[in-house]
């Protein structure tokens, strides 16, 4: 029996890795879980799955779910919050695998702190790797545990390199759907509407990540989270754009063998595989080869998608460059959400962030942070800057 603990169990990918865990009530059992602010959620998820500990964001929303706890019988659960509240089930004593799922560097202190407790984890929190990979892989390393990508390219590279040693490896291809503006022009860009970024063609997930998917930036951050799991420099990570979704990534070897890895796109499968690794187990998520007509592939236009770009830059300067790039992502993203900014201001606030920042090697998570809180200062000025102009025209 196999005892998990979820950071984020109230998002996409925790509802699937619960639906994951349900399937195999054999295998599997749920010890903690730290959702947001979705108490509801979170009441829900504590009738079901009775975990030891239960964490929500907010010391209020912690305090209502203890009394809806008690009103509905509910006892023997711990219920904590914030940051303490997501170490404490990420470090769980019970728990043997912690899926790390909170979107953001929300989740990071809760991340490092699973790897440091020697918790084998499987990683869907990309943006921690982005602002942290260097020190969270370290110290996975140092425990002699793997860290298991859930990310769907991650998974499938990880996948196909169990084909190859890893000095074998030529390049790591890592497929991208495109979002949903592959084919509008750039000079349709200005008038995106929310509605129409949340629009993913192929995958239903989080707000951020689909935003992210609409500019490119979470491809981005994928070619950065690659260089952390799998030790290869950017140089060595390239984009392929391919809309259908069906390869979910793929590694050349020095011989010139190409191995992809394809399946249903259902974050279900690369969840089971990760809480199930080194063992293959019998599932029902069966991809219609016979019905496979044909596969596109193009490079990826980084004029159009200026966020790749960017990304491509911090990884090769590093330090503080790829941190200042997920804050200041994170903090454009809530801004166009919010309709403070439009779709084609993302890349601009990023990029001035991006460059403000320093590519000294950042020691600890707390240096990471104070980096962290800088970029974000930055960005909300450059926000205000952009946004206050048009707001007085109005
Ligand atoms: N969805 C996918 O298919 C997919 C695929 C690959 C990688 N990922 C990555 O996986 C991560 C999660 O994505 P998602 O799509 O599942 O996002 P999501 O649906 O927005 O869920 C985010 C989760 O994080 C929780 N959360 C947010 N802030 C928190 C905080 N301060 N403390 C504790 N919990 C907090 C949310 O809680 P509440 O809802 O209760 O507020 C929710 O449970 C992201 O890093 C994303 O890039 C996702």
């Amino acid at each position: 029996m196999k005892r998990i603990a979820i950071l984020g169990s109230t998002g996409s990918i925790g509802r699937n890795t619960l639906s994951v865990v349900e399937s195999y009530p054999e295998r599997f059992q749920v010890v903690a879980l730290a959702a947001g602010k979705n108490l509801d959620g979170a009441f829900e998820q504590a009738r079901r799955w009775k975990p030891r500990v239960l964490s929500v964001a907010a010391e209020a929303d912690a305090d209502t779910l203890r009394k809806r706890l008690k009103q509905a019988g509910i006892s023997g659960l711990e219920v904590a919050h914030g940051t303490a509240g997501t170490v404490k089930v990420a470090t769980h004593p019970d728990a043997d695998f912690v899926v790390s799922a909170i979107v953001g560097v929300g989740g990071l202190e809760a991340t490092y702190a699973a790897v440091k407790a020697g918790k084998t984890v499987g990683i869907a929190n990309k943006e921690c790797l982005v602002a942290a990979g260097e020190l969270i892989s370290a110290e996975a390393r140092k425990q002699g545990k793997p860290l298991l990508p859930i990310d769907s390219e991650h998974n499938a590279v990880h996948q196909c390199l169990r084909g190859g040693k890893m000095n074998e490896v030529e390049r790591v291809w890592l497929t991208a759907s495109g979002g949903p503006f592959l084919n509008t022009p750039r000079s349709e860009f200005a008038s995106i509407t929310v509605e129409q970024a949340l629009n993913h063609p192929t995958w239903r997930m989080g707000k951020r990540i689909t935003i992210d998917s609409a500019t490119l930036m979470n491809k981005g951050f994928e070619v950065i989270e690659a260089c952390h799991l799998f030790h290869v420099p950017p140089a060595k990570v390239e984009v392929l754009v391919h809309p259908q979704s069906t390869i979910h990534s793929m590694v050349e070897f020095v011989d010139g063998s190409i191995l992809a890895q394809f399946s249903v796109t259902d974050m279900r499968l690369p969840i089971l595989y990760a809480l199930t690794y080194p063992e293959r187990i019998q599932s029902d998520m069966r991809f219609d080869v016979g019905n496979l007509r044909h596969l596109d592939f193009c490079p990826p236009d980084m004029d159009k998608f200026p966020c790749l770009r960017l990304a491509y830059e911090a990884a090769e300067a590093g330090g503080a460059k790829t941190v200042a790039l997920n804050a200041a992502d994170e903090v454009a993203v809530a801004a166009f959400l919010e309709g403070a900014i439009r779709f084609d201001e993302i890349p601009g606030i990023i990029e001035h962030a991006v460059v403000a920042s320093n590519s000294d090697t950042l020691q600890s998570i707390v240096e990471v942070l104070e980096a962290d809180a800088e970029a974000r200062r930055y960005a909300r000025k450059r926000i205000k800057k952009t946004a206050e102009p048009r707001a007085a025209s109005v």
